[in-house]
């Protein structure tokens, strides 16, 4: 049998006497936590690339390509200068020696000694390698590529969502880094959690540290080296169900230093300085070619409270760019990378809202938004979501208490990578009763973990449900638990057949 991570923190608890159990514990030095850190199955790449790297954010002619210096991961400052210089080429071959693009750029204290290169001039819809030089050590080789222009034939992609580090450990990214068909990989959120049962996180330095330490997992170093990311964030990577700036100056520094801390360790384009930090603007639309358009949504940032009859979710100026977003749409699959359930859900037929810190919390700018999207003509519209640790299909529809309002897209809500859902009774009681109280609900399945992979055609939208056999083994088999379809110009989605046997807590159309 295998311990997993939490079980591994759990044991040290109980020990009592075992102080250096979790590796971010306040006031830990660099050694005891790189031991702690080890003993929970941690490793590095070799110094000073110790946290690998990675590429996001393609358009047709540039990536950004990203690492950071962190010869210690997990130790306070940094044995740097403040400012080191790093080179860096962009190859056609993995052996990188067709380079066509390389420059040199600095790494500077002020920003944890990260690098963010927006690399132009490169060609649509090709693969490229890449790779760092510093202080005389090469990195690894990373793999990227640009979008595609034009009529693409398909695109496939992969979501992640909720990696806490010590629930779990990273099967599905293996299975994502092996998998060479993907063009790109979607971060729904929750990349990181700010707390365990042995401290949470408050300083730049703390953020830094919860970084490092899960970039210390070779699954997750490896999955972005191997693909460009798209990345938003939900509320973990701050801490648990914050909304906005609507707060006190304490919980602004610390949000500010969250925010720094997801930027240094992340391969974002953030151009521009009405854009820069501490409140980076990471709401942005992509496209590949006329196949598919994604709009990235930043559901935390500009938020107001819940359940207020003017509150806001996006923020006012979010809120007219994404109907811009729906009024300009490419005419491709319209998607939107969303952080938290769109689609309604109560508990049970006659029920109130499960959780209103979704987009339940905020019914009257949902209900604008879905009923101005249905004017303006939307269709071909899915949206793929994070947060829940558990999977839903459902319709998406302007009102969703009224059967008769029509159906205008799709959500998938996917599977956590780790993070722990809801037990087995618990899910086989209440997935019946989500089904009752929400017509639009087609599929709900909350005891697996994993991730989502996506096959996009002009034709049809495919959802694959990836999951692990054993949440505690990193090596374990991935398996597809449910496989759903959109056709194109037919809204609402239907499973396909291979999967309906196969076991869920609620299926609509068994
Ligand atoms: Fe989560």
């Amino acid at each position: 049998m295998s311990l997993n991570r939490r079980d591994l923190l759990a044991a040290a608890l109980a020990a009592g006497a075992m102080g250096a159990a979790w590796p971010l514990m306040p006031g830990m030095g660099p050694k005891a936590a790189h031991a702690a850190a080890q003993a929970l199955g941690a490793s590095w790449d070799p110094a000073p690339f110790t946290l690998g790297v990675g590429s996001g954010d393609p358009l047709p002619t540039s990536v950004v390509l990203w690492t950071r210096l962190a010869p210690q991961p997990l130790a306070d400052t940094q044995p740097l200068s403040d400012i080191v210089q790093v080179d860096w080429a962009v190859s056609t071959d993995p052996a990188m020696t067709a380079v066509v693009a390389s420059g040199s750029v600095a790494a500077s204290v002020l920003l944890g000694h990260s690098v963010h290169v927006p690399v132009h001039g490169l060609t649509p819809g090709q693969r490229y390698y890449y790779q760092f030089a510093a202080l005389g050590q090469k990195s690894v080789v990373g793999r990227t590529k640009t979008a595609g222009v034009g009529a693409l034939s398909q695109v496939r992609f992969a979501t992640l969502n909720c990696q806490n580090y010590q629930s779990g450990e990273y099967s599905g990214m293996r299975e994502i880094a092996a998998d060479s068909s993907i063009d790109f990989v979607v971060h729904l959120g929750d990349y990181t959690y700010e707390h365990t049962e042995l401290g949470t996180q408050y300083t730049l330095n703390d953020y830094r540290k919860a970084h490092a330490l899960y970039k210390g997992d070779p699954l997750l170093r490896a999955a972005h080296a191997a693909h460009p990311w798209y990345l938003t964030w939900d509320d973990h990577e701050v801490v648990n169900d914050y909304s906005g700036s609507s707060a006190d100056a304490p919980f602004m520094a610390r949000r500010a230093a969250a925010y720094q801390a997801w930027y240094e360790n992340q391969p974002l384009r953030i151009d521009g300085t009405d854009t820069a930090l501490p409140d980076p603007q990471i709401y942005r639309y992509r496209q590949w070619g006329d196949l598919l358009e994604l709009v990235v949504l930043d559901l935390r940032q500009y938020r107001s409270a819940q359940n207020l009859s003017d509150g806001t979710i996006l923020g006012a100026t979010q809120k007219q760019w994404l109907l811009d977003r729906i009024g300009g749409r490419s005419g491709g699959w319209h998607v939107w990378a969303n952080s938290i359930m769109l689609g309604q859900l109560r508990s049970g037929p006659g029920g109130g809202y499960m959780f209103t810190d979704q987009w339940d919390g905020f019914l009257t700018e949902r209900k604008d938004i879905l009923t101005r999207a249905h004017a303006a003509g939307l269709s071909d519209f899915v949206t793929v979501t994070g947060d829940w640790h558990s999977a839903f299909v459902q319709d998406l529809r302007p009102d969703f208490d009224n059967t008769s309002s029509p159906v205008i897209g799709t959500e998938f809500v996917a599977h956590s990578i780790t993070s722990s859902a809801y037990s087995s009774s618990w899910n086989a009681a209440n997935g019946p009763k989500m089904g009752a109280g929400n017509p639009h609900l087609q599929y709900f399945e909350g005891n697996r973990y994993g991730y989502d992979l996506y096959h996009v055609t002009p034709q049809r939208f495919t959802a694959h449900m990836r999951v692990t056999a054993d949440r505690a083994d990193p090596s374990a088999a991935m398996s597809t638990v449910s496989t759903w379809h959109v056709d194109r110009g037919r809204a609402g989605a239907y499973e396909d057949p291979a999967t309906k046997s196969l076991p869920a807590q609620y299926r609509r159309n068994p």
